[in-house]
């Protein structure tokens, strides 16, 4: 579905991504793992056009995404919920919502596409009316997804969705990932949390000096040695 050939990406002189190849398939739950700095938020962002790669291609259902605006890319149903949750503080949780289901794509669908955030997080369902910068973070982390939801995405991409989230949260919000992908949705999962994403992902791949150095399954993935020397520093 998203096939991702040597890209490469960086910061003026500094190069982060040195020839990444991966591939999402269609209904997987891919946990995309590697130490902090890595480079893991710049796959996702090349991925949602927010960075441009210097080389390389990502062909979205067979189509060239490599130098689309975001919109673009969201409109065609490659969608992005950034790290740091991004919600727009001064607004309601509903206005949050209908932001998310403003695309081309998403706009008729957008009441049918509310009950369903609603059914699957009641609490936003509860604080429709409150201000989205009031809520705690692991509620504001709902919003957010629910927001991605609102743009009838074909692939969700999720950047470090557990960060700073109690474990109780943490739960929540993987819980509802689990519900999404038993019910089709294919998902791009960016985390520190290794044991959430293995725990909970159909595969894996780290990133490790800007290139891919393994990938697997999460049992073979928890004991890999690239894994233990990118979370533990082994
Ligand atoms: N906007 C930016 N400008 C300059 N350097 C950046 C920028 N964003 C990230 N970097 C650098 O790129 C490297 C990879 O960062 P990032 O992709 O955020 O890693 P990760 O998400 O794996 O922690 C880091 O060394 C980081 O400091
Ligand atoms: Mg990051």
């Amino acid at each position: 579905m998203l096939e991702i050939s040597g890209l490469h990406a960086g910061y003026g002189a500094v190069s982060v991504l040195h020839g990444v190849d991966f591939t999402l398939h269609q209904g997987a739950f891919l946990g995309l793992l590697g130490a902090n700095n890595a480079g893991k938020s710049t796959i996702i962002n090349c991925l949602s056009g927010v960075v441009r790669p210097t080389s390389g291609h990502i062909r979205f259902e067979g189509r060239e995404l490599t130098g689309l605006a975001p919109h673009k890319i969201t409109d065609m149903g490659l969608i992005q919920v950034p790290e740091g949750r991004l919600i727009f503080p001064q607004m309601s949780v509903l206005d949050n919502l209908k932001l998310g289901g403003g695309t081309k794509r998403a706009i008729a669908k957008r009441s049918d596409e509310m009950e369903r955030v609603f059914a699957l997080f009641p609490r936003l369902s509860e604080r429709h009316t409150q201000m989205a910068g009031t809520m705690s973070g692991g509620e504001q982390q709902m919003l957010a997804i629910g927001r991605g939801l609102m743009g009838q995405p074909k692939v969700l991409m999720l950047d470090e969705p557990s960060l700073g989230l109690s474990p109780l949260f943490s739960q929540i919000i993987f819980a509802a990932l689990k519900k999404l992908h038993e019910d089709g949705l294919t998902i791009l999962c960016v985390e520190q949390n290794l044991n959430l994403t293995l725990a909970y992902s159909t595969s894996g791949v780290v990133l490790e000096r800007g290139v891919i150095a393994v990938e697997g399954s999460g049992p073979e993935l928890r004991d890999h040695p690239i894994t233990r020397r990118a979370y533990l520093g082994l």
